[in-house]
């Protein structure tokens, strides 16, 4: 098949978190499966750089933009993994994507989103018409290419596209919907006919992932649990009504793991290999992390982790309260995250009052991540929702148990002890509350003690298999049939 994807972040050229991971792997299974991929993202500030084999192409967007034409260049890169298959197309557009962050900076969204990604929409649709290999699918992934159906829709109907690819959305994150001023609308130069409770108008404001929603021919999201979820009214976000109507054509599929990237076998970030059959590597990662950590050295002590933004979907408010319960107990905590100021400033103070047991570190760091990852015992999720959630099933690939809320995709792929004793590779709690994530820590402890019980918990997390290949073939059935 030939699949266009559009996504405003991807890996390893941008990322702010799961979305880049998902879509960077899934563009390369597709592309290892025999299938002709491109994937279209904007070229932020330092790509470039990073990237010093990508190519100006000749070929530039002159595109209608409200009252005004805004111009853009197209840069590509033939992806290392499958370089005859897989291409990157990036748009240069200096005054919209040259800049310090990708969707904001300090904290603050910029102003200009809604037209940044509503011109970005429109270059994913010019490409997906006028590229000489045709696509014949055109995958788009949240609220920031959520346009692109509707923008479809309206050439097919009124501006001659004679079959044009069938248009898929994935939902990554329904809290996320890109709403902006009625008066945005009109950047689209989408007739009014558009700007319906039905398609993009959503309380008087343009919704660009409802855009989406309604105006895909099938949608995605990450796990088939979130699936479920966000056709009610506790997880709908505003949105159930219509995601209940097009319930027929929503499909959960869960995320993969790119294990070239996360693994502990042949990975660079790491202090020392290991794999399931030999920890030893493991525990020298471990030792690597408290004196990184600045944590007192004790091999004995379980290490609780946890990299993540800190905003409230994660539930780091929660983890503050179980740590302030937890504590007194012999256990020490590592937190890499960032987000917003207040969650990162009680973090902080928590650190300074538990030097040698508490590691706070604030920011974005991918090696960190892996070493986080490979050095804790246990990884802490306590998520009010979850769409799919990618960091336990890394933790579980690197042998450390996740302890996560029963919600979305970490309902999913992590297997507690009540469901399944001889198959359990985590520990999973339902209350969303600062108690409940307590005492799902406290058994962690209490299995920290059983050490025979902890390594087949161990076993079974290493032994876990989520890959993309597999996956794929979810994505071509839904692709084919919708
Ligand atoms: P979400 O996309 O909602 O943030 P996921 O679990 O799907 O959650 O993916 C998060 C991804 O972002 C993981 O790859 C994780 O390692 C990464 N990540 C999050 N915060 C940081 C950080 N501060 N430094 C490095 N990586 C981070
Ligand atoms: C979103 C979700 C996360 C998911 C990721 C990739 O950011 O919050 O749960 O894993 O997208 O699909």
């Amino acid at each position: 098949m030939r699949i266009l994807l559009a996504s405003s972040e991807v890996y390893p050229y941008s990322k702010t978190g799961g979305l880049a991971d998902a879509v960077g792997a899934l563009g390369k299974a597709l592309a290892k499966a025999g299938h002709q991929v491109g994937i279209v993202t904007p070229l932020y500030r330092g790509i470039r750089e990073r990237f010093p084999a990508l190519q100006q192409v000749d070929w530039r967007f002159d595109l209608p933009l409200g009252a005004k034409r805004v111009g853009a260049e197209l840069w590509t890169l033939a992806a290392p993994a499958a370089p005859d298959r897989l291409t990157v197309y990036f748009i240069q557009q200096p005054a919209y994507f040259d800049r310090a962050g990708l969707y904001g900076d300090n904290g603050t969204d910029y102003g200009d989103n809604g037209e940044r990604f509503i011109f970005f929409d429109k270059c994913v649709v010019h490409l997906a018409r006028y590229l000489p290999w045709r696509p014949e699918v055109l995958h788009v992934h949240d609220w920031h290419a959520g346009l692109v159906p509707l923008l479809v829709a309206q050439q097919a109907r009124a501006d001659g596209w004679v079959k044009p690819p069938r248009v898929c959305l994935t939902i990554h994150n329904l809290a996320y919907q890109g709403c902006f001023s009625r008066g945005t609308f009109a950047l689209t130069n989408l007739p009014g006919n558009y700007f319906t409770p039905d398609t993009a108008e959503f309380y008087g404001q343009l919704n660009c992932l409802k855009a989406g929603i309604a105006g895909a021919e099938v949608i995605t999201t990450v796990s088939p649990r979130y699936a479920r979820e966000i056709t009610t009214q506790e997880f709908g976000a505003g949105l159930d009504g219509l995601l209940r109507k097009r319930q027929p054509a929503l499909v959960g599929i869960l995320n993969g793991v790119d294990y070239e990237e996360w693994n502990t076998t042949s990975n660079p970030h790491l202090a020392a290999a290991y794999s399931a059959a030999d920890l030893s590597g493991k525990a020298e990662c471990k030792r690597a992390l408290q004196t990184e950590f600045a944590l007192t050295a004790n091999p004995h002590v379980p290490i609780f982790g946890c990299v993540t933004r800190l905003v409230e979907q994660k539930g780091m408010d929660l983890a503050l309260g179980a740590l302030e319960e937890m504590l007194a107990a012999a256990m020490q905590f590592v937190l890499l995250g960032s987000g917003t100021p207040d969650c990162e400033r009680a973090f902080v103070n928590l650190a300074g009052r538990f030097p040698g047991q508490v590691g706070v570190r604030l920011g974005y760091d991918q090696a960190l991540a892996h070493r986080l990852e490979a050095g804790s015992d246990f990884y802490l999720m306590p998520s009010r929702f979850e769409p799919c959630g990618l960091n336990q099933m890394y933790s579980l690939r690197y042998g450390t148990i996740p302890v996560v809320r029963r919600t979305g995709g970490l309902d999913d792929t992590i297997v507690d002890a009540i469901e399944n004793p001889t198959a359990a590779n985590g520990i999973k709690f339902s209350d969303c509350s600062a108690h409940a994530l307590a005492r799902a820590m406290r058994k962690a402890l209490v299995l920290y003690q059983e050490p025979e019980l902890f390594a087949q918990y161990r076993r079974n997390a290493m032994a876990a298999e989520f890959s993309w290949a597999q996956v794929v073939q979810q994505y071509l059935a839904v692709y084919r049939h919708p």
